[in-house]
């Protein structure tokens, strides 16, 4: 996963609108009254988010198994001037030198832990890297969107520079959904094409919230993205701020 896909990765994310997200995460440290001295970016792809909070002036590190996606992002930071530490590690397993205030984990990085056990894990590692008060905030797709939107349906998209064919299938049993991504890059008068193959695993608010817990979380909430209110019930993402 992620290997050819990182190099076309920011053509295909207009929809996520990175800056908005970057002031939501912002409204959320001033609202649980959090003021970071440092941040670790799980699952920080190509760094948007990492770069972005850096922007604002953040100490920040990102963190992410796929060496492409790093590649990518170091690049993007270099261009930008920014002197950030990419590191490449399995969110499931993170382990840090030094305890931090606040992590974030942005559009979907859990949805590719695929077993709820797994995931408890990963956060009984967060939380023992989280200061006391100190912060995860994260994003996921959500049951609605992984089983029903994308459920097994497929998804076409033909532009001038990257088309691709996107096939679905969820599994109701394992609450998993494959997909199978085929890509389609210009390079002069032809395409190249290549293939991956991602899972994401569907998680119900109620999983999440109570893996988060069992933990040792004090608080946690669940809202609806970009608002401090409830998540719709029809929400295609949810947020959800722990607090240590
Ligand atoms: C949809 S991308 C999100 C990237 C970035 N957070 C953003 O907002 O654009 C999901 C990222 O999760 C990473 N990822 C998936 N499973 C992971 C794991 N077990 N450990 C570390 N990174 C993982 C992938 O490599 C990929 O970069």
């Amino acid at each position: 996963m992620y290997r050819n896909f990182a190099y076309v990765y920011d053509n295909l994310m207009e929809d996520y609108n990175y800056p908005k997200w970057i002031n939501y995460i912002r409204k959320i440290f001033d609202r649980c009254g959090v003021v970071p001295n440092n941040v670790v970016d799980l699952a920080c792809g190509t760094g948007s988010i990492t770069i972005g909070l850096a922007d604002k002036g953040y100490a920040i590190t990102g963190i992410d198994q796929s060496a492409d996606m790093l590649n990518v992002a170091k690049q993007k930071a270099r261009a930008k001037g920014f002197d950030i530490q990419f590191i490449c590690q399995d969110i499931r397993y993170i382990m840090l030198h030094h305890p931090v205030d606040a992590i974030t984990c942005m559009c979907d990085g859990f949805n590719y832990i695929l077993s709820l056990q797994e995931l408890e894990e990963a956060f009984k590692n967060i939380y023992k890297l989280l200061n006391p008060g100190g912060i995860l905030i994260f994003d996921i797709s959500s049951y609605y969107k992984l089983s029903s939107i994308l459920g097994s349906n497929t998804m076409v998209d033909t532009d001038n520079e990257i088309s691709f064919i996107w096939q679905n299938h969820f599994d109701k049993s394992d609450k998993i959904c494959q997909m199978e991504l085929t890509f389609f890059v210009a390079k002069g008068d032809l395409y190249k094409r290549f293939d991956e193959v991602h899972f994401q695993r569907a998680y119900t608010r109620e999983e999440i919230t109570e893996a988060i817990y069992h933990v040792g979380f004090d608080s946690v909430s669940c809202y609806h993205p970009f608002t401090f209110d409830q998540a719709k019930k029809r929400a295609h993402r949810l947020v959800f701020v722990a607090q240590r």
